[in-house]
């Protein structure tokens, strides 16, 4: 027979072409070449006919035994290549969570909502119990109940989101916790040692001392016998407590509609601790916030007789706090989210 076809040759040929072969698609295609109904094996295959009977056997078997050596040196190339392609797959779509994790690590909460948590830890301590109430307040509760009349300039100051529900100008965003000193009256038994932590609303826009969306905590107290000196004291302790020696507290004349005498919370500059700086214009001390005697007028509109008790308010902004505690120059960090900010606290 195989005077034309030099079966050894073919062999060698076919089996570097397997093994040569980049990919899968490339090894179907040899595969036909050196094993398909045209191949020179199988066409050498089917000459083996005119060959006598003897030399067909031999040449036949010699043929069977090349053809068998390349299909398995194909299914050898065919595992490899479909191995490699699988690594290859996998690498393209593997995402990469390592990166995130090694870089950042697990989140935690945000500085405003630690400073919150510590202020409750610290009044809790001191006795006193926290409530929530509702961001979506109506006009009574933010303001009328509080003894803001209609038209009131006070109002104005505190420019409200109104949201159109009912009466026009009845429900807003809070403007404050103080709606909460209202709902505590109305539905707690007396007396009352409560502070209230929350999201607060002014229609202004974001500045370096401002925010649009902001946070508040209030406290009030409501007993027999509760002076201005009770007043006074506790935020001197709640100031110690929380800022530690070298901060203390002082109390200047203010004006609120619901309070009566009102002050204005201050502690001692945190940048300068009292000498004196840019941050609190050269006077050495801070405002925080409002406080005063609950208003006999409050007392009046939710039915508790002010002859019998008395108390106190006080509240603050807590971003203001943070801003004063951590010495940020521009508030509006607190609401970017910028991580490389939000992982320093
Ligand atoms: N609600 C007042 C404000 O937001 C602060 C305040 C609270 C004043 C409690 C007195 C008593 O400005």
């Amino acid at each position: 027979m195989m005077a034309g076809v030099p079966l050894e040759e073919l062999r060698a040929k076919a089996l570097q072409e397997v093994e040569q072969a980049p990919g899968l698609e490339d090894l179907r295609r040899v595969e036909q070449e050196v094993l398909g109904r045209r191949s020179p094996l199988t066409l050498a295959h089917r000459s083996l006919g005119s060959l006598p009977l003897d030399e067909r056997r031999d040449a036949g078997a010699r043929i069977n035994q090349v053809r068998s050596e390349i299909q398995e040196a194909i299914e050898g190339k065919r595992r490899a290549l479909e191995e490699a392609e699988r690594a290859a797959r996998l690498e393209a779509d593997r995402l990469d969570l390592t990166e995130v994790l090694a870089t950042w690590g697990p989140g935690h909460l945000h500085l405003v909502t630690q400073t919150r948590d510590e202020l409750e830890d610290v009044f809790v301590g001191m006795g006193f119990a926290v409530a929530e109430g509702p961001e979506v307040e109506t006009d009574w509760y933010n303001f009328e109940a509080l003894n803001y009349p209609p038209a009131h300039p006070a109002r104005a100051a505190q420019d409200s989101f109104y949201l159109k529900v009912g009466e026009p100008e009845q429900v807003l965003l809070r403007t404050h916790t103080s709606p909460m000193q209202v709902r505590l009256l109305l539905t707690s038994e007396l007396p009352i040692y409560a502070v209230m932590p929350g999201r607060c609303y002014r229609r202004e826009t974001a500045d370096a001392r401002h925010r649009p969306a902001f946070h508040q905590i209030e406290a009030l107290v409501v007993d027999r016998g509760i002076t201005f000196a009770d007043l006074a004291g506790t935020i001197e302790e709640f100031t110690e407590a929380y800022f530690g020696p070298g901060i203390a507290s002082r109390l200047r004349p203010g004006s609120f509609p619901f309070t009566e005498p009102s002050g204005e919370y201050e502690v001692t500059c945190t940048i300068c601790r009292g000498r004196g700086c840019r941050t609190c214009s050269g006077t050495g001390w801070i405002e925080l916030g409002g406080c005063g005697m609950v208003d006999p007028a409050v007392f009046g509109n939710v039915g508790i007789d002010a002859e019998e008790w008395s108390g106190f308010a006080f509240g603050f902004g807590i971003d203001r706090l943070v801003q004063v505690r951590h010495g940020l120059s521009d508030m509006r960090v607190l609401q970017e989210n910028d991580i490389r900010f939000l992982r320093q606290f």
